[in-house]
């Protein structure tokens, strides 16, 4: 039996038992299939293809997941949960595309860790190091798992020395390839001196597991090719000498990552990548809020809430909030304060996701993550308490790179469109500005490929057509000061003012001068590029 929390054993069990984590890697490095791994062995679904076939059953219901297809990119980010051994896991999906950074890195505040997946052949691609820069930003502890070495790939320790330069992080080899592409049979699992061997014939079945005392065991040979041992052992020998050795702490707080070799398709070194996030994952961790921190331990229920879909079922434009839960031990049923309204709200169909469904949630302990379907009460950065006015810190919301005004089809249905505009803003999908002058709405996105899935959603969810049309403006900056000196600004720069959808006021222009100007003339104002959500 693994120990649960071994840094913590005044943790409540069920606390230490959570392992809350995210992937993030490059589009196409594996993560779809190491996912539906995680679940095949997790207990939460009985044959691998059935993560992508629901998906694909729930795609073909529209265009825009259509186009998700397409692309081959995840847009919406959910929540999993599924147990391993004596631990439940919560895998939170990151969406994969860089057009898509900030409802990633929301998404990577809540949770403890995350696990890096590159390709073999391929090493650290671009949009890896981007999410590695978010973790990093946090500190978030890192496991990396290397795929695909069932093809041809880069050797082992080129892969590692790239990752320690290009990420500038210490890499120790928890496990170690035998042969690659066609040749590899295996691996080395050098934290508990095993030898795993793939099984080709059967892509679900669990690795054959063969004890081994220490790389001079004559068993080894009996399993594997002449060649195959006397290069394992000089191999390992040199990355015992050459690389550092495993320590839990320095994982914990990011500066290490244990990297595992494996094959998702092929079910190998899966297994042992888990009992890592069992091990080093770690268990739920105390969260940063105003005035006080929040421990997991606490007995009274805190959460937050990192992301807001809507429509998630077309057919009955519910929304759901996704939370996650930072301390106590929550029960259906339970009445939480919202903070940001200071009103009760009693939680009363709370879901959790179990694979692909959802299912009643009938208790849920820090680490966790329920979602609770509202109607537009939850936003993002939202904390739910038992009472105490805390709120969760470090969700910020980032001013968007490109603006574009959003004009509706039918001059008719402008109305229509200013809400289905809103509603996305409270998503997080965009941010969306009602300038003081003029009519129309401007919209704004960090990436560009946002604003062909927000006109295909509005079409889709609301039967609305839309055209998104180059705006005047380039830039946005909330702008920040006393009523006073704000009411003053604002009469004074009417054409560039606009309010946000919480009504926070944003300088929106197209020169950088135009910014420089502000802070020179205004000293009592400050624009900003992010806010935190609140
Ligand atoms: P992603 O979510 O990171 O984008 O990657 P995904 O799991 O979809 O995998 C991308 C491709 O790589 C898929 O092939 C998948 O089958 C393949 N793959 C994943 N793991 C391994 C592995 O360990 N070894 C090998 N050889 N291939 C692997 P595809 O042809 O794009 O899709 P499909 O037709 O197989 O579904």
């Amino acid at each position: 039996m693994l120990d649960t929390a071994p840094n913590r054993p005044d943790l409540p069990p069920e606390i230490a038992r959570r392992r809350t984590f995210a992937i993030i890697s490059h589009p196409d490095a594996g993560k779809t299939t190491l996912t539906e791994k995680f679940l095949l062995f997790g207990g939460a679904i009985q044959m691998a293809g059935q993560v992508r076939a629901k998906g694909e059953a729930r795609r073909t219901r529209s265009d825009f997941m259509q186009m998700e297809k397409d692309r081959g990119i995840s847009v919406s980010a959910s929540a999993m949960s599924f147990d391993f051994k004596d631990f439940r896991f919560n895998l939170v999906d990151t969406p994969g595309h860089s057009d898509f950074s900030e409802d990633t890195y929301r998404t990577l505040t809540a949770v403890d860790a995350a696990v890096m997946v590159i390709d073999g052949a391929k090493g650290v691609e671009s949009q890896t190091q981007k999410l590695f820069e978010v973790c990093r930003l946090r500190d978030l502890p890192i496991l990396t798992f290397c795929n695909k070495m069932d093809r041809e790939s880069r050797e082992v320790f080129d892969i590692i020395d790239e990752i320690q330069e290009n990420l500038a992080i210490d890499v120790t080899p928890a496990s170690w390839p035998i042969g690659m592409g066609r040749d590899f049979v295996g691996c080395y699992d050098m934290l508990n001196d095993r030898l795993e061997l793939m099984d080709r014939a059967d892509r679900n079945r669990v690795a054959e597991s063969i004890e081994i005392k220490g790389l001079s065991d004559p068993k080894l040979d009996e399993h594997l090719p002449a060649a195959a041992v006397a290069r394992l052992r000089e191999e390992v020998e040199m990355a015992r000498e050459l690389l550092p050795p495993l320590d839990a702490q320095a994982v914990l707080e990011g500066h290490m990552t244990p990297i595992w070799f494996g094959s998702a398709i092929n079910s190998f070194g899966v297994k042992e990548l888990m009992s890592g996030i069992a091990t080093y994952g770690p268990e739920p961790q105390p969260q940063s809020a105003e005035p006080r921190q929040i421990a997991p331990e606490e007995e009274k229920v805190t959460g937050f809430v990192f992301k807001v879909q809507a429509n998630m079922d077309p057919k009955h434009r519910d929304r759901v909030a996704f939370l996650r839960m930072a301390s106590g031990h929550f029960k259906r049923g339970m009445k939480l304060t919202h903070v940001r309204s200071k009103k009760a709200m009693t939680v009363s169909s709370p879901v959790l996701f179990l694979a692909s469904d959802r299912e009643l949630a009938e208790e849920a302990w820090a680490g966790d993550i329920i979602g609770i379907p509202n109607h537009g009460q939850l936003r993002i950065g939202d904390t739910l308490t038992e009472g105490e006015a805390l709120r969760v810190t470090g969700i910020p919301s980032f001013a968007p790179e490109l603006l574009q005004t959003a004009r509706a089809g039918d001059p008719m249905k402008a109305k229509h469109l200013e809400k289905a505009l809103m509603q996305f803003a409270e998503e997080g999908a965009a941010k969306v500005f009602k300038p003081a002058f003029g009519s129309g709405f401007i919209v704004g996105v960090v990436g560009a490929l946002q604003f062909e899935v927000l006109a295909s959603r509005i079409e889709l969810e609301y039967g609305l057509p839309v055209r998104f049309e180059p705006s005047q403006f380039t830039s946005a900056r909330w702008a920040l000061g006393s009523q006073a000196a704000i009411d003053a600004f604002i009469k004074a720069n009417q054409t560039h003012i606009a309010h946000d959808n919480d009504g926070d006021v944003v300088y929106l222009t197209r020169l950088q001068w135009d910014i420089d100007r502000v802070e020179r003339d205004y000293p009592d104002i400050r624009l900003t590029s992010t806010k935190e959500m609140m």
